[in-house]
């Protein structure tokens, strides 16, 4: 992989993970070791996800902001920006975190927040993508990064992969293999923004400093 800038270690980035439960996608993102990144905090905004200790054991500092301590989404949103703020973090990781934000909470963000969704956006957007994609019979499944913008799962998007769907797949097989990818391209996109090579532009397009392209199709039955 060849890139047009050489990765200076001084300028590190900081970057805020916030989580809701397992915490599998955070992990990928610590055990990847960014150089280009220092994780500065990972906030959940629940006491029991199994993330924080995930995070403590790899020496993060972890805080827990709980949305039932605050009177509605606005007042919680608030509260979350100014714990995130505090880090001073350049980027802002959603990994698994459960909470539909305000359209204040994203544009205090603007082009730098991120998220990961398990399916092939803009398809299936929401909930139980593995389950909707078997029940629709798709061949071909993925994930996403995309930045975030009010318009719920659907921002710009920075990368996707796209894994076959195979006959006999149950939600849980399909999510696992979908799984595995998401664990691969979160810690590229945090690398791409940590080294100044992904953007997003004012008029909301995403400008990714790639040198190579793939050719390759995916066909899913394999042609004879
Ligand atoms: C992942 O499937 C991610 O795509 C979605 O929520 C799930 C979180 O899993 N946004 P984990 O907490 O990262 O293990």
């Amino acid at each position: 992989m060849r890139y047009k800038h050489e990765f200076n270690d001084a300028a590190r980035k900081s970057v805020v993970i916030l989580i809701s439960g397992r915490g599998s996608n955070m992990q990928a993102l610590l055990e990847a070791k960014l150089p280009c990144s220092r994780i500065a905090a990972v906030i959940s905004n629940k006491a029991d996800a199994q993330g924080l200790e995930i995070a403590s054991r790899h020496g993060i500092a972890t805080q827990v902001l709980s949305h039932r301590d605050y009177a509605d989404r606005e007042s919680f949103d608030t509260a979350l920006a100014t714990a995130i703020d505090s880090y001073q973090p350049d980027l802002v990781v959603l990994a698994g975190f459960m909470r539909i934000l305000t359209q204040n909470f994203v544009a205090h963000y603007e082009g730098r927040l991120i998220n990961i969704h398990p399916s092939l956006l803009p398809a299936y957007g929401g909930l139980n993508t593995h389950e909707r994609a078997l029940a629709d019979g798709v061949k071909i499944h993925g994930c996403t990064v995309h930045f975030v913008t009010a318009n719920l799962d659907h921002g710009p998007i920075i990368v996707q992969a796209a894994v076959p769907v195979l006959m006999d797949d149950t939600p849980e097989t399909l999510a696992a293999r979908v799984l595995h990818e998401e664990h691969r391209i979160y810690p590229q996109a945090v690398r791409w923004f940590c080294r100044d090579h992904l953007k997003l532009t004012p008029d909301g397009k995403v400008l990714l400093d790639r040198i190579e392209q793939p050719s390759a199709a995916l066909i899913v039955p394999e042609l004879e």
